[in-house]
């Protein structure tokens, strides 16, 4: 019940205010934030790197990415068309050619292991079948792919935001982030890394970031074929 409740609001949330989260999240320190993301990727097989952006959103965080790795190939995936909108724009003014499919993330329609790496900033703290969505990154992704992701912090305090590097905006959207995601439940270190081991990844590892208000963590779905290269 609650989570349906839970699933109904994020919902609600994401759709009515897809503008003012372009808005609140349309700042360089975001994007960079979402581009570090990057840095955990493997480099790209001589077929290239195909990377699936789960919830992405108004489109920064594949802009980010892009920044940072333009070799990548990225399809993002969204519920919510409003949010999906608002990427095809954002993504055409910045030149940047990013694929875009909506659907919902507990039941993905890809093969299996067609990516070589999953990567999401602030998606997987919103859905309620935490579950169901692990199950199809594993399916999607490929033997030795990567998982890679950022999420809220359960341990994260406001009190670090004033002493946050970047710019008002950015500030005020970490103060948004920690209030909004209070509501719908943050991760705990040890949370996240049990809910990913739990399914079978390896090589979990999970760190504070963003002054612990958020966590970075990366993971490798078990197999051989073209394992991937840090
Ligand atoms: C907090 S926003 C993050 C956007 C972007 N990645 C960023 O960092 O700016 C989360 C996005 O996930 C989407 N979302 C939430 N639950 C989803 C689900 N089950 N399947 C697909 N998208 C979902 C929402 O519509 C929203 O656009």
């Amino acid at each position: 019940m609650l989570d349906r409740l839970r699933d109904r609001g994020s919902r609600l949330l994401f759709g009515a205010s897809a503008r003012f989260y372009d808005w609140i999240t349309w700042q360089r320190t975001w994007r960079e934030h979402c581009a570090s993301l990057a840095d955990l990727f493997p480099s790209a097989t001589p077929d290239g790197l195909r990377v699936l952006d789960l919830g992405i959103g108004p489109g920064v965080s594949a802009i980010g990415l892009k920044d940072r790795r333009p070799d990548i190939e990225i399809l993002g995936v969204d519920r919510s068309g409003r949010m999906l909108r608002i990427a095809g724009r954002r993504t055409c003014e910045e030149g940047v050619s990013v694929a875009l499919v909506c659907s919902d993330a507990v039941a993905l329609p890809f093969v299996n292991e067609c990516f070589d790496v999953v990567t999401q900033h602030s998606f997987l703290y919103l859905v309620s079948d935490r579950h169901a969505v692990i199950r199809e990154v594993y399916r999607v992704l490929r033997p030795g792919g990567k998982w890679v992701m950022l999420e809220p912090n359960e341990g994260g305090c406001l009190r670090s935001v004033p002493f946050m590097e970047g710019e008002l905006r950015f500030r005020f959207s970490m103060i948004a982030w920690l209030l909004w995601s209070r509501g719908f439940g943050r991760f705990g270190e040890t949370e996240l890394a049990d809910l990913l081991e739990l399914r079978g990844f390896e090589d979990v590892l999970v760190q504070e970031t963003l002054s612990g208000l958020g966590l970075l963590a990366s993971a490798t779905k078990v197999g051989s074929a073209g394992k991937a290269v840090v």
